[in-house]
């Protein structure tokens, strides 16, 4: 079985391009050959101008972090980044490079010790430091933070996202938290079933999914087949059971129409619905409220948690309505 089937992506000069997609859809694969550790069958890699298919990895000028850190044991700080500049020399010193390299993940000073006597966070900071010593043209990164807590998953992204910046280094990123790829990502690729089903940056994914797999996959969304209908003067009526929401746009014929939890309220005076309550989650700063609808769950993002049942409604110019 094919784990790709026709991946045709452009990473730009110095973005941070992220491919996020859920478990066994691709991600891992598609690092794998760009990184040249994995010969598609079919196809071509290009860096620039130049086509690196038949490019060996360690002459790719790629660095690579997997999820795993991957530092040798028996090695030090210091000799496993240095490890990094086997194949690649610096023309200064390979100490001086080093301390640089250390400097920037906020290792300066812990040269000397063995990884066992770091961090989780400390490590991957080690293997991020020995991918960008040899001053490589593309980062991967594969799930380089998953096996962190929340908490330290939080700031190294952050600063990850520092370093990148600083560096200016075209960084191909990959995880399955879609959170994630909404926080660091200049441009995302929602990859699914080994395809890409969209690319783009993250607020115009997120407002503008183009399939349901999309809108259901990153963040959270109400979504409902029905009927689009005409009838409006502007805008259109999707009939659902014996509901009509009205939404804007021009549509006709089937179409599922995708409602965000934050994009429902209990004060809307459009498209108003009565839904009873199910389960109530705080989340700090408001509530995640579960209801039932017409046998259906809805999800919203509410600031009060209500109790019993309750009228939630939407604006029309809040539904995004895809065609099916
Ligand atoms: N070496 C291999 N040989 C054959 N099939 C493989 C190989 N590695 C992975 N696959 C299959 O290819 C598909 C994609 O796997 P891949 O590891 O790229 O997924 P992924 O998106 O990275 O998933 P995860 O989020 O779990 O890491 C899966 O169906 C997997 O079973
Ligand atoms: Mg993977």
């Amino acid at each position: 079985m094919a784990a790709l089937r026709g991946i045709d992506l452009g990473v730009r000069d110095g973005e941070f391009f992220t491919l996020v997609g859920p478990s066994g859809c691709g991600k891992t694969t598609t690092l794998r050959c760009i990184a040249g550790l994995e010969t598609p069958d079919a196809g071509a890699i290009r860096f620039g101008d130049t086509d690196v298919s038949d490019v060996p990895p360690e002459a790719r000028g790629v660095g690579v972090v997997f999820q795993h850190y991957a530092l040798f044991p028996t090695m030090t700080v210091r000799e496993n980044v240095a490890y990094g500049l086997r194949f690649d020399p610096p023309d200064g010193s390979v100490d001086e490079r080093v301390a640089a390299m250390l400097d920037l993940v906020d290792l300066a000073g812990m040269g000397d010790r063995d990884p066992d006597e770091l961090s989780g966070g400390q490590r991957q900071r080690v293997a991020l430091a020995r991918a960008l010593a040899p001053a490589p043209d593309v980062l991967l990164l594969d799930e380089p933070l998953s096996s962190l807590d929340a908490r330290l998953r939080d700031r190294l992204r952050l600063e990850l996202k520092r370093v990148q910046r600083e560096l200016g280094v075209t960084t191909v990123y990959v995880t399955h938290d879609q959170a994630e790829a909404l926080a660091v990502s200049d441009r995302l690729a929602v990859v699914h079933d080994g395809r890409i089903a969209q690319v783009g940056e993250p607020e115009a994914v997120y407002d503008g999914p183009e399939t349901r797999f999309v809108a259901e996959f990153l963040g959270e969304n109400n979504c409902l087949d029905g009927r689009a209908v005409g009838g409006e003067t502007e805008g259109s009526l999707v009939r659902a059971g014996e509901t009509e929401f009205a939404v804007t746009g021009d549509h006709r014929g089937p179409v599922t129409l995708c409602v965000r939890p934050e994009s429902l309220d209990v004060n809307a005076s459009h498209n108003q619905f009565d839904a009873r309550v199910r389960d109530v989650e705080f989340l700090g700063d408001g509530y995640r409220v579960h209801f039932e609808w017409n046998g259906r769950d809805v999800v919203a993002r509410l600031d009060d948690a209500p109790t019993g049942s309750v009228t939630l409604g939407f604006d029309p110019a809040d539904a995004v309505v895809l065609e099916r």
